[in-house]
C-alpha cells in the first residue's frame, strides 16, 4: 500500500494553491457578498489546464487523472469553495458524461472548448419537484424525425446562468423506466432556452446556481450521448465521479477551516498564554487534523479506484458522506476557536462554516449516500 503523493499531484497541489492565494482569495469575500460569479477566471483556470483536467490530450485536455482532480478542488475549495465546485462541476458532470458516453464525433466537437475554459458546462437532472428521487423527472423530448423536442425546467443548475452548453437528462420513455431517460446536449441559444431564477443562497454564494427552462426546444438528433435510454444509467455514473469531487470540496472547506484555526489558536492569548496552550482548544485541533486525515485516505482511495478502472460508486459515497460530515463539524469548531472573530465577515471561517452546509445535499444528499452504501453493504 503506498500512501505517498505522486509527483504530479504534489505539483498541481502547489501550483493551485500559488494560483488560489493570488486571484482567488482577496477576492472571494467581495464575490459571497455580492453573489458574484467571476466567469472571467474560469478562461486563467483553463489556461492552467485546470479545466480539462480529466480530459485526454487528444481533446485539448491535461490528460491528468482523479488524483489531482482531487488535490486542485482541495486547494481551490481552501480560497473558496464556489470556485472549487465549479471546477468539479464542470469537469466531472458535463465535460464528464461527454467524455465517457459522448461518440467521437461529439468529444471532438465540444472537449476542446470545455477543455479550455472557452467554454462553460452545466449538467441538468434535477427537477422543481424530483430532487433525490432522480427517476421521476417530468422534463420529455419527443423524437419528432429530424430532431428531439424538448420541454421542461432543471433547478439547482450549477452554471445555469453562465454555461454554454447543458448535458441534459429528459424522459424520453415512461415514466419510473430506468430505461426511459436520455441524454442530450444543448447549446445556449438555441430558441427556447429560457433562462429561469437565480438562487439566493446561505453558502457558495460566488456560484452560479440558476433554474432552466425549455420550451419547444428543438436538438439536433445527434446531440443525443449514448443510445436511447440509457441516460439514467449514465447519470448515476457521471454523479458517482461527481461525488469524489464534492468530496474533494468538503475536505478542502474542512482543511481550508484548520488551517485558520490553527494559525488564530497560535496568535490569539487568553489567561496569559496563546490559546493552543489550552487543552480545551489542542483537543479539537487534533480531532480536526484527524478527521480530515481520515475524509483525505476515502477521497484518494475512491480517486485512486477510477484511476484504476475499478467500481468506486462504494467509495465515492462513502468519501462524500464522511467529508461532508466533517467539513460540518471541523468548520463549527474553527468558529468556535476563533469566538466572536470567527462569526464576522472580515474572518474566513465564517463563510466557510456557511459553505459547508451545501456538500451534505448536492450531489446526492447524505441520505442518498446512505442509501448507495447500504444497498452495498446489504448485497453483500
Ligand atoms: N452505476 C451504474 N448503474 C447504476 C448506478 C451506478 N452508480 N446507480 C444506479 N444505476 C442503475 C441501476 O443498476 C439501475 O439499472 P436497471 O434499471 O437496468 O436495473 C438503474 O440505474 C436505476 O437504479 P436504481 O434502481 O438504484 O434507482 P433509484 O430510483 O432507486 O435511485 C438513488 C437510487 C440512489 C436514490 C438515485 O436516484 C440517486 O442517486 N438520486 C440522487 C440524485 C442526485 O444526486 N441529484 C443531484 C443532482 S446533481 C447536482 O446536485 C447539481 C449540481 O450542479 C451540483
Amino acid at each position: 500500500m503506498d500512501f505517498k503523493t505522486s509527483e504530479s499531484t504534489s505539483m498541481i497541489g502547489s501550483s493551485v494553491k500559488e494560483f488560489a492565494a493570488r486571484r482567488i482569495k482577496p477576492f472571494s469575500m467581495e464575490w459571497d457578498e455580492s453573489q458574484e460569479f467571476p466567469r472571467d477566471l474560469f478562461k486563467e483556470m483553463g489556461q492552467l489546464g485546470l479545466m480539462g483536467v480529466l480530459v485526454p490530450e487528444a481533446y485539448g485536455g491535461t490528460g491528468l487523472g482523479y488524483e489531482e482532480y482531487v488535490e486542485a478542488i482541495v486547494e481551490l475549495s481552501k480560497a473558496d469553495p464556489s470556485i472549487g465546485l465549479s471546477m468539479a462541476a464542470h469537469n466531472s458532470l458535463c465535460t464528464g458524461h461527454i467524455m465517457a458516453f459522448g461518440n467521437e464525433e461529439q468529444k471532438r466537437r465540444w472537449l476542446p472548448r470545455l477543455a479550455s475554459g472557452e467554454w462553460i458546462g452545466a449538467w441538468g437532472l434535477t427537477e422543481p419537484n424530483t430532487g433525490s428521487d432522480a427517476m421521476r423527472m417530468l422534463t420529455t423530448a419527443v423524437d419528432k424525425g429530424d430532431h428531439w423536442l424538448l420541454n421542461g425546467a432543471k433547478c439547482w443548475i450549477t452554471h445555469g446562468n453562465s454555461s454554454e452548453i447543458a448535458v441534459v437528462m429528459v424522459r424520453t420513455g415512461e415514466l419510473l423506466d430506468s430505461h426511459g431517460i436520455s441524454a442530450l446536449v444543448v447549446e445556449r441559444g438555441t430558441e427556447g432556452w429560457l433562462q429561469g431564477r437565480k438562487e439566493n443562497k446561505l453558502g457558495i454564494r460566488g456560484s452560479d446556481t440558476h433554474s432552466i427552462m425549455f420550451q419547444d426546444v428543438k436538438v439536433p438528433k445527434e446531440n443525443r450521448i449514448g443510445e436511447d435510454g440509457f441516460g439514467f444509467k449514465f447519470a448515476m455514473m457521471v454523479l458517482a465521479g461527481g461525488r469524489i469531487g464534492i468530496a474533494s470540496q468538503a475536505l478542502g472547506i474542512a482543511s481550508g477551516a484548520y488551517e485558520l484555526a490553527l494559525k488564530y489558536s497560535k496568535e490569539r492569548k487568553a489567561f496569559g498564554t496563546e490559546i493552543s496552550n489550552h487543552q480545551a482548544i489542542a483537543f479539537k485541533l487534533a480531532d480536526m487534523a484527524t478527521e480530515i486525515e481520515a475524509a483525505r485516505l476515502l477521497c484518494f482511495k475512491a480517486a485512486w479506484e477510477k484511476d484504476q478502472h475499478l467500481d468506486y460508486t462504494l467509495s465515492a459515497s462513502m468519501a462524500k458522506l464522511f467529508a461532508s460530515d466533517i467539513a460540518q463539524r471541523v468548520t463549527n469548531e474553527a468558529v468556535q476557536v476563533h469566538g466572536g472573530y470567527g462569526y464576522v465577515k472580515e474572518f474566513h471561517v465564517e463563510r466557510l462554516m456557511r459553505d459547508a452546509k451545501i456538500t451534505q445535499i448536492y450531489e446526492g444528499t447524505s441520505e442518498v449516500q446512505r442509501i448507495v452504501i447500504s444497498r452495498t453493504v446489504l448485497k453483500g
